[in-house]
């Protein structure tokens, strides 16, 4: 299996229609789209997710009872994952959208 490639099986987290996608690894990748077309809900609610749940599977019981509990993001699989740090976007308000003035 090519493991410099992040593989993506069927997301379907918020307004995801079912989503196949293979991500390649070491290299700079963007998403764009318009406001709501789902790049948070494919890179933080899916992706990442999936990554501090499968970081923290590796983690001790005693480590992971005092932990919040994770759940499973709407996907079938995320293959070759490795740890990700999310840097987020600052948020103008509570809205759920970025407002365009707010991101760099
Ligand atoms: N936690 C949530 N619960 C329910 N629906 C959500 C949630 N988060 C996002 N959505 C919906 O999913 C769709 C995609 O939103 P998402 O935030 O992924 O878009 P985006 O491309 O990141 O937009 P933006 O450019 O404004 O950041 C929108 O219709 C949004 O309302
Ligand atoms: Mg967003």
């Amino acid at each position: 299996m090519n493991k410099d490639k992040i593989i993506v099986k069927n997301a379907h987290t918020n307004n995801l229609k079912n989503i196949d996608i293979e991500i390649p690894k070491h290299k700079l990748v963007v998403f764009t789209g318009v406001s709501g077309s789902g790049k948070s809900s494919l890179l933080f609610d899916t992706i990442y997710t999936e990554a501090q749940r499968q970081l923290v599977e590796t983690f001790s019981t005693f480590a992971r009872t005092r932990m919040p509990k994770l759940s499973r993001p709407d996907v079938d699989d995320i293959l070759n994952l490795s740890t990700a740090i999310v840097i987020d976007q600052k948020r103008m308000g509570n809205n759920l959208r970025s407002s365009a003035g707010a991101d760099f």
